[in-house]
């Protein structure tokens, strides 16, 4: 069922495009476009860009094919929808020259970092399947707004990504669970349902040294569209504040597998070339594990938009908790 602020959105996205002479083709029932007819590496028209960025907060995440952008037109295309974050930290096959893409890749190297091999490091990250489900740097107290991923090197079968939408979910709730969630708020931070290696465990020290959580609304209000969505994801949630862990993992779970109902995901199939960008508030992702076992190359550069700090139904901000502040990465 449609309503009122949906209409709208719908007419207004429609507007856009036309004025742009692009064409956004849906993928699926409440999240996922596909955008044809732009070149994203040209010098893009204002109304080019207004009509991308209609369709990204209508659609929450939009796909192009077929483009050629290099790491230069990555970043200069981002530009035109916000501020690239420079992380002060990259893996060696981020290229060096372009601070504001980081390779994929790059994960690669973090078992090493913690004096793992990576079987053992998968053993001791081996989150369950809504665990992996993620919004990027969500434990952060400004996330990115956005993440702008680009395919490079594919497998030639596999490696699907998936997508969700939080407003549907959090459309999809009862009203009287929306009353309850509404003013509720949840710890986000780094090494959710980690297992510890007994004795000295190095990323158990990374944690403890470098930790960065941050306590947001389990409802946010999105800044652009004023839309309600349930702000969760696995990866970075384990506890509502407030409640028992007892009471917080049941409730956890049940918004998780809200979360994620199939009904509010879209999938996509990467080819080289491939460009998908996600509003990173509205939506959370899976990374696919499909083709783990194959050695196929998968080479993707990502460049994140800084964010804002979130914004509850009450019209209170999320707090740090450790390690967290506007700006900071
Ligand atoms: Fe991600």
């Amino acid at each position: 069922m449609r309503n009122i602020s949906q209409g709208y959105r719908a007419a207004a996205t429609a507007k856009a495009v036309k004025a742009a002479g692009i064409e956004v083709k849906a993928v699926a029932g409440h999240i996922g476009a596909e955008i044809t007819g732009v070149d994203l590496a040209d010098d893009l028209d204002d109304a080019v860009v207004a009509a991308i960025r209609a369709a990204l907060l209508r659609w929450k995440v939009v796909f192009f094919r077929e483009q050629r952008l290099d790491h230069a037109g990555h970043v200069a295309f981002a530009r035109r929808f916000g501020s690239p974050v420079v992380l002060p930290r990259r893996g060696s096959v981020s290229p060096p020259d372009v601070p504001e893409v980081e390779t994929t890749a790059d994960r690669l190297e973090l078992p090493g970092r913690y004096g793992m091999e990576s079987s053992e490091w998968l053993h001791r990250r081996n989150h369950t399947l809504l665990r992996r489900w993620h919004s990027d740097k969500s434990n952060h107290l400004d996330p990115p707004a956005g993440t702008i991923l680009r395919a490079e090197t594919v497998p030639p079968y596999g490696g699907d990504t998936t997508w969700s939408s939080l407003v549907a979910a959090y459309e999809g709730l009862s009203m009287p669970v929306r009353a309850f969630v509404d003013g509720l708020r949840a710890e986000h931070r780094l090494g959710v349902g980690y297992q510890p290696r007994p004795g000295d465990d190095a990323y158990v020290r990374h944690l403890l040294e470098h930790q960065v959580a941050t306590a947001h609304p389990l409802v946010r209000v999105h800044p652009d569209t004023k839309e309600r969505l349930l702000f969760i994801n696995g990866y970075y949630v384990e506890q509502i504040i407030g409640l028992s862990r007892q009471e917080s993992q049941a409730i956890v779970d049940m918004l998780l597998e809200q979360a994620v109902r199939p009904e509010y995901t879209v999938r996509f199939r990467w080819d080289s070339g491939s460009v998908a960008f996600w509003d990173n508030r509205a939506t959370i992702h899976l990374a696919p594990r499909d083709t783990s076992h194959l050695d196929f190359p998968r080479i993707m550069h990502r460049v994140i938009l800084a964010g804002e700090v979130p914004v509850g139904p009450d019209g209170k901000p999320s707090e740090s908790l450790t390690g967290s502040e506007p700006g900071r990465w």
